[in-house]
C-alpha cells in the first residue's frame, strides 16, 4: 500500500510532508495504450470505449453507462436529458463547489441553492420542499469528498413531485450509501469524473450511470452529436486511449478502496477521545471512499484547528481553495440565499489526504497533527 509506486515511494520531505497528489500503481496502462495505438481506433467510437462502459456497468451493477469526456460533461448532458434549460430550475446544495454548479448555468437553467442537514451533506428535506416550484426539473445530490449522503428524505419529497434526483458522484467512486448500493446508483442517474485526481483517473474523462433506459438513451444521443441523425447534440465522447486507461485502472479500484479505508482507520485512531475534533458523521450502514478523510471541528475551535493543520502543511479546503457556500462565489451572487448548515460545514471541516500512495511517514505526520490539534486546549 505505502510503497505501491516506485515513482513516489521516495524520501520523506518535511517541507512538503504529505503529498495530496495520488499516483496510482501501474495496472498495465502502457500495454493497453500500445494496443489502442496499434489498432488505429482512437476515437470515441472504438470498441474499447464500449468495453469500458460495459465494465463500469458491471462494477456499479447498473443497466447503462455512457462514457464522456469529463465529469462536467456528464452533469451537463444528464441535466439536459432531465429537461433542464432556460426557464427551468435545478436545486443544488449550498455545499456545491463550482464544478457541480457550473453545468446548471451551461444548461441555461436557474440554480436554486438549498441548505444541507446539520453536520452533514444531505439536502435538507424541508428546504427542498420550500424551494420546489412549478419550474423545478431536477435536484443534485452531492456526496462531496466521497462522504455518503442520506438523501432518502429529500428524495421522498422530490418523488412526490416527479422531480429527478441526479447525483454528482464525481468524487465518490465506490462510496457506499445508507440503504445499500454505491453513490451514483441511488437517484435517476449518477455522474462521475475521471479527472487525474479522482479514484478512477484517466486524465480527463467521466461517465454517467443509470438504470433508466430512456434517460440513458437521451444522454447517449446528446453526447454523441445526436447520433448524426439531425437532432441536436454535442460531442462529449471519451477518446479510446482514455477508455483503455480507465478499463485497466478499474480493475484496481476495489483494492484502492480497501487501502484508503485502512489509512482512514489509522487517522481515525489518532483522534483524542472527547476532543473538539471528530470524523464527519457517516450515516449508518454507509462508507466513504476516502477521496479525502474529513474531520469536523466543534464550533468555537474551527479557526484554530484549521490554522493548525495549514501550519502542519495540511491546509483544509477552506484555506487552500477558499471553500465557502456556493452563493459566496461572485458568479452565484444572483442566486444568494442563507444556508446556515452549509456555512458551518464549510468553516468547520478539515480535508486530509488518505490515498494509498502515502508513505508511512506521511501517514504518521498526519496522525500526529490530528492528535496534537484534536486536544481540548
Ligand atoms: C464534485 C465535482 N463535481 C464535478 C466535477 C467536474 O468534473 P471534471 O473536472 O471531470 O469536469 C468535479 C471535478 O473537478 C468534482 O469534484
Amino acid at each position: 500500500m505505502t510503497t505501491s509506486n516506485p515513482v513516489t515511494a521516495a524520501r520523506f520531505d518535511a517541507t512538503r510532508p504529505v503529498p495530496d497528489r495520488f499516483f496510482p500503481a501501474p495496472t498495465g496502462e502502457l500495454d493497453a495504450l500500445g494496443e489502442v495505438l496499434g489498432s488505429g481506433r482512437l476515437s470515441g467510437g472504438a470498441e474499447i470505449v464500449a468495453a469500458y462502459e460495459q465494465a463500469l456497468a458491471g462494477w456499479f451493477g447498473v443497466r447503462r453507462v455512457i462514457a464522456v469526456n469529463s465529469g462536467s460533461s456528464a452533469l451537463h448532458a444528464t441535466l439536459v436529458a432531465a429537461g433542464a434549460g432556460p426557464g427551468t430550475e435545478v436545486l443544488l446544495p449550498a455545499t456545491a463547489p463550482l464544478p457541480t454548479a457550473l453545468p446548471v448555468l451551461t444548461c441555461g437553467a436557474t440554480p436554486v441553492i438549498v441548505d444541507v442537514v446539520p453536520d452533514g451533506l444531505a439536502l435538507a428535506p424541508d428546504d427542498v420542499a420550500a424551494k420546489i416550484t412549478g419550474r423545478t426539473v431536477a435536484a443534485i445530490s452531492l456526496p462531496l469528498w466521497g462522504y455518503p449522503v442520506d438523501d432518502r428524505p429529500a428524495k421522498q419529497v422530490l418523488d412526490r413531485e416527479g422531480i429527478a434526483l441526479i447525483e454528482d458522484a464525481c468524487q465518490a467512486h465506490g462510496t457506499r450509501l445508507p440503504g445499500g448500493g454505491y453513490a451514483g446508483t441511488f437517484g435517476t442517474a449518477g455522474c462521475f469524473s475521471t479527472h487525474e485526481r479522482k479514484l478512477l483517473a484517466t486524465g480527463e474523462g467521466g461517465f454517467v450511470v443509470t438504470d433508466d433506459a430512456e434517460l440513458g438513451e437521451k444522454i447517449d444521443f446528446y453526447t454523441h452529436l445526436g447520433h448524426l441523425r439531425g437532432g441536436h447534440g454535442v460531442n462529449y465522447k471519451l477518446a479510446a486511449p482514455l477508455a483503455a486507461i480507465g478499463l485497466r485502472r478499474l480493475a484496481a479500484l476495489t483494492s484502492q478502496l480497501q487501502d484508503r479505508a485502512s489509512i482512514a482507520g489509522t487517522l481515525r485512531a489518532a483522534l483524542p477521545d472527547g476532543g473538539p475534533l471528530s470524523e464527519l458523521p457517516i450515516p449508518d450502514g454507509a462508507a466513504p471512499n476516502y477521496y479525502s478523510m474529513v474531520l469536523l471541528a466543534e464550533p468555537g475551535h474551527a479557526t484554530r484547528i484549521a490554522a493548525g493543520f495549514a501550519e502542519a502543511g495540511l491546509p483544509p479546503d477552506s484555506i487552500r481553495f477558499g471553500y465557502r457556500p456556493l452563493y459566496e462565489q461572485p458568479l452565484f451572487h444572483p442566486y444568494a440565499t442563507t444556508c446556515p448548515n452549509a456555512e458551518a460545514l464549510a468553516a468547520r471541516t478539515v480535508q486530509l489526504p488518505a490515498h494509498p500512495d502515502l508513505t508511512r511517514d506521511a501517514i504518521g505526520w498526519t496522525a500526529a497533527a490530528i492528535t496534537r490539534l484534536g486536544q481540548r486546549p
